[in-house]
C-alpha cells in the first residue's frame, strides 16, 4: 500500500515559524509533525510513502532519509513550481502501484485508516473522502452526500454563511489509479476547486466517510497551539519519546534533567535540560522545548516554547509560540497570539502587540516586525 502525503505548501499561515522550518517539520512536542503522521500510516501498513514537497524539501529528506529508521520506503518528488493539490499527486502518478491514500500534511488526528480502507473497498467507487463535523465550515471543503454516503456536491471555502453542510474534508483520501487520468498534467491544478468538482459532474462515484474521531488542521498559530494543549488535556494520546506522564495530563521527560525549583502547574510539559529558577512560573498548559530557561519571577503560560528558548527575569509568556532559541528580554510580554520566528531576541521591556509576528532581522541580533 502506498500513501501520497502533500507536504509542498509553503506554510504562509504559520509564519514566521515556517521561514526556517517547512510546516511538516514544525514540532509537536519536539518531535516533527509529519513524524506521526509517518507513523500511523507505517502502523496501518502503508509502506511507502511519497512525499509531494516543494518548500524546503531538503529538511524533510534531511531528517527522514530513505525512511529505514521509520521502517518505511519514502520517495521524494520536489516541484519546481507548485503545482497545487492535485498536480502534486499527478506529478507523482507515475509511482503509483494501485489503490493509495493521499494525506493533507498538516492535520492531527486519530482517523483508523484500515477501518477508511474497509469502507472503500465495500463502497467500491472511484475515492473515499473522510469527513468530519465543525462549527464553523468555512475555511474549509464541504462534501454534501446522500443517504448511501455518496458525495453529491464539493465547494472548497464557501462563504461564512452559505455552506451547504457542517460536514468538511478532512484531508485523508482513498484514491483508485483512474482519478490521476482525470488531473492534467504539467500545471497546477487544485483537487478541491477543480478535479473533485469535475469527477462529480461526470458522474464518477466519490464517497464520504464521516467520522467523529479527533481532528485538527494545524496549519494556523491557534489551531497548533490547541494542538499541544488537547494532547496535555489527553483528548489525543501522543507518543513523546523519553516521556512519561507523572500525574494526570501532565508530562514530564524522565530521561534528563529539570534544573532548579520554579512551580509548574499541570498540565505542562517540560523538556530535556530546561532550567527554571526557583521564583519563576511556569504553566498550566507549558511546552517548555529541551534547554529552555525561565528566569526569576518570569512566567510561562498557555504556551509552546521550541528548544533553546531564552526567557528573562521577570519576562511574561502568555498566549504564544516561540520557536528555537529565541530570547526575551528582562521584563518583556509576549501574550495574546503572538508567534516568535527561530533566534529572534525581544528587547527587554518591550510589549508586543496581540497577534504580533517577529522573526530574527537579518542583520544580526534584534527584531523586526514581519
Ligand atoms: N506538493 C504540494 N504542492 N503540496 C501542496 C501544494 C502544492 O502546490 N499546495 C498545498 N499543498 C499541501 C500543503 O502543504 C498541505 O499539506 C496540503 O497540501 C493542504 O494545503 P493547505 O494550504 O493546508 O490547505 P487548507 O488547509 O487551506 O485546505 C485543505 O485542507 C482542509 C483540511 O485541513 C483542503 O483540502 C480543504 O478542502 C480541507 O478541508
Ligand atoms: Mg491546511
Amino acid at each position: 500500500m502506498q500513501a501520497v502525503i502533500l507536504v509542498g505548501g509553503e506554510g504562509t499561515r504559520l509564519r514566521p515559524l515556517t521561514y526556517g522550518t517547512p510546516k511538516p517539520m514544525v514540532p509537536l512536542f519536539g518531535v516533527p509533525f509529519l513524524e506521526r503522521t509517518l507513523g500511523r500510516l507505517r502502523a496501518a501498513g502503508v509502506e511507502e510513502a511519497i512525499l509531494a514537497s516543494g518548500y524546503l524539501p531538503q529538511a524533510i529528506r534531511d531528517h527522514f532519509g530513505d525512511g529505514e529508521r521509520i521502517g518505511m520506503r519514502l520517495t521524494y518528488v520536489v516541484e519546481e513550481t507548485p503545482l497545487g493539490t492535485a498536480g502534486a499527486i499527478r506529478n507523482v502518478a507515475d509511482k503509483i502501484t494501485g489503490t493509495f491514500f493521499v494525506l493533507n500534511g498538516d492535520v492531527l488526528g486519530s482517523l483508523d485508516l484500515r477501518a477508511m480502507l474497509n469502507f472503500h473497498r465495500l463502497k467500491d467507487g472511484i475515492g473515499t473522502l473522510h469527513a468530519i463535523r465543525v462549527e464553523d465550515p468555512s475555511p474549509f471543503g464541504c462534501i454534501v452526500h446522500d443517504r448511501a454516503a455518496r458525495v453529491t456536491e464539493f465547494v472548497e471555502k464557501p462563504p461564512r454563511d452559505d455552506a451547504p453542510t457542517d460536514e468538511i474534508n478532512a484531508g485523508t483520501y482513498l484514491l483508485e489509479p483512474d482519478v490521476l487520468d482525470a488531473i492534467p498534467a504539467g500545471r497546477a491544478v487544485s483537487i478541491e476547486r477543480e478535479t473533485f468538482p469535475q469527477l462529480l459532474a461526470s458522474g464518477a462515484k466519490l464517497y464520504s466517510y464521516v467520522t467523529a474521531d479527533y481532528w485538527l488542521d494545524v496549519g494556523r498559530p491557534a489551531q497548533y497551539l490547541q494542538a499541544h494543549f488537547d494532547v496535555l488535556d489527553g483528548k489525543l494520546s501522543l507518543d513523546v519519546p523519553g516521556s512519561g506522564i507523572a500525574e494526570r495530563g501532565t508530562f514530564w521527560q524522565t530521561s534528563g534533567r529539570h534544573h532548579g525549583a520554579g512551580r509548574v502547574n499541570a498540565p505542562s510539559f517540560i523538556g530535556l535540560d530546561v532550567t527554571i529558577d526557583s521564583s519563576a512560573e511556569v504553566g498550566p498548559y507549558a511546552v517548555l522545548g529541551a534547554d529552555c530557561y525561565v528566569g526569576p519571577d518570569a512566567f510561562v503560560r498557555d504556551s509552546v516554547l521550541w528548544d533553546g528558548v531564552e526567557v528573562e527575569a521577570g519576562a511574561r509568556i502568555a498566549d504564544a509560540i516561540l520557536a528555537s532559541n529565541v530570547r526575551v528580554g528582562t521584563a518583556a510580554v509576549v501574550e495574546s497570539g503572538a508567534v516568535i520566528g527561530h533566534d529572534a531576541v525581544i528587547p527587554p521591556n518591550l510589549v508586543l502587540s496581540p497577534d504580533a509576528r517577529v522573526s530574527a532581522s537579518a542583520e544580526g541580533p534584534g527584531a523586526q516586525a514581519v
